[in-house]
């Protein structure tokens, strides 16, 4: 069997940062340890002055396919993530058809079988009468549900509360829910077009999605989930007021009510939307630079459990459009790893820490088995990063298929250099290795 031996690298994992060698026998990590003496059948890797981590599972990503093909495809993204140091990603409902039955939810998983470079898992769509597919469709083949509680991107809106109840009694597996109270937003934007017309000045953006949305809406998810006992995970908080709802009394492994940070709403704020314009119009919007602060502590303080990125493409000609008709969600999967070094390196987290935040735990919410963590026995999925290698952003680097970043121009001061997949180096010095595609993520259930 096929072994690579990286040697001298500083292995980041599990809360510590330890120079050690690690081997990869086919898939799967084979030994980790101070040293381990070469006997001249591996590859040989000399990672000195390198940073070896866990690849991020990044568990929120929209890769627009089936029906959105304009915007993006499984193979596009999947490799955008890979260059970004991502091996693994949960990919969203809402496409076309959205994945709200047995048989969408097995097509998606086909497709991603043939194309998808990255290990792939993909969340079940909860709609408003969609119940009796949630109580039969095969819980081992997803990683959880998603509901919209607050329309955005695909309309799929779930409202009505008898709904809700009923889906948060009916299911033990992990509901991840976008939180954006749409009474709230619907008045905000009526009384923002009655004053500016469709071209709506995109500062207001956090006035029409405001933190009062945001706070209402994860408030009433969480009384919920306290009701029923389900086991909730509220996506991407946007605001200092919703970190305060979230408790780090119990480790991640018990806790029944979890959160999760995105990448923007740790690296933008309100002070960005006049350079940026509808460039980082997302739902949730980005908000005030206190918010983000409130977000990166309730990060280092075990409040919010997870990172990710809510990559979510749209064509550039699609984004310029006016305030009202722009859509929502950008692209982040190629960057979201090194500009999270960069804020480690500006003193905002520890390499640790995001470790813990972008692999780890994600593997612990969902059940991922054998993912996430620098263990022996364990899928070798690996980023080896160069933390002293600083790059910008440029248009003719993006794999995105939409062909533009928010973070264009850009200069991060860290830069990876290889990725590898179950094993396969597939990601190397800003090439693509085609050597292998990626596997079905599979749960403990
Ligand atoms: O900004 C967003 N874009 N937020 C979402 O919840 C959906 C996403 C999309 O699919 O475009």
């Amino acid at each position: 069997m096929r072994e690579i031996l990286i040697q001298n690298a500083q292995l980041v994992n599990e809360g510590e940062l330890c120079q050690k060698d690690l081997l990869i026998r086919g898939e799967k990590i084979a030994k980790i340890s101070h040293h381990i003496a070469p006997t001249g059948s591996e590859e040989l890797i000399d990672a000195t002055g390198l940073h070896l981590l866990p690849g991020w599972i990044d568990d929120q990503v929209h890769f627009r396919e089936p029906g959105l093909t304009h915007k993006a495809t499984i193979a596009s993204e999947s490799r955008a993530a890979v260059a970004g140091g991502i091996t693994s990603f949960i990919e969203m409902p809402n496409t076309n058809p959205q994945t709200t039955t047995q048989n969408a939810l097995e097509d998606k998983l086909d497709r991603a079988a043939k194309t998808s470079i990255a290990n792939y898992g993909f969340l079940f769509g909860g709609t408003n009468d969609n119940l009796e597919e949630i109580k039969t469709f095969d819980t081992t083949q997803a990683a959880g549900l998603k509901l919209f509680w607050g329309s955005s991107t695909g309309n799929m809106l779930v409202d009505d509360e008898q709904v809700l109840q009923k889906i948060f009694s009916s299911t033990d597996i992990p509901i991840a829910v976008h939180c954006e109270d749409e009474n709230t937003i619907r008045k905000n934007l009526a009384e923002h077009i009655a004053q500016y017309g469709d071209d709506i000045p995109i500062e207001k953006h956090p006035e029409i999605r405001s933190e009062a949305a945001c706070y209402r809406s994860s408030s009433r998810a969480i009384h919920l989930a306290k009701a029923t006992g389900a086991r909730l995970h509220v996506f991407h908080l946007s605001t200092a007021i919703e970190t305060e709802l979230f408790s780090n009394e119990k480790p991640l492994a018990e806790k029944k009510i979890t959160a999760e940070v995105c990448v923007h709403h740790l690296w933008f704020s309100e002070e960005d939307y006049a350079q940026k314009g509808t460039l980082i119009k997302w739902n949730p919007a980005v908000k005030k630079a206190s918010d983000r602060e409130a977000l990166w502590k309730a990060l280092n303080e075990d409040k919010i459990d997870v990172l990710a990125t809510d990559h979510a493409p749209h064509t550039l000609e699609e984004k310029q459009n006016p305030y009202t008709k722009a859509p929502s969600g950008g692209p982040l999967v190629q960057h979201a790893y090194v500009a999270l070094l960069t804020a480690v390196q500006q003193g905002k987290t520890s390499l640790e820490k995001l470790v813990e935040k972008a692999c780890h735990n994600p593997a612990i919410l969902f059940k991922i088995q054998n993912r996430g963590f620098l263990r022996e026995g364990y899928f070798a999925d690996l980023v080896l990063v160069d933390l002293n290698k600083k790059h910008t952003v440029v248009k003719e680097d993006l794999r995105y298929q939409c062909g533009w970043s928010p973070f264009e121009g850009t200069t991060f001061g860290a830069t990876i250099i290889k990725t590898f997949v179950n094993g396969n180096l597939v990601y190397d010095d800003g090439e693509i290795i085609e050597s292998a595609l990626g596997k079905k993520l599979t749960f403990d259930r």
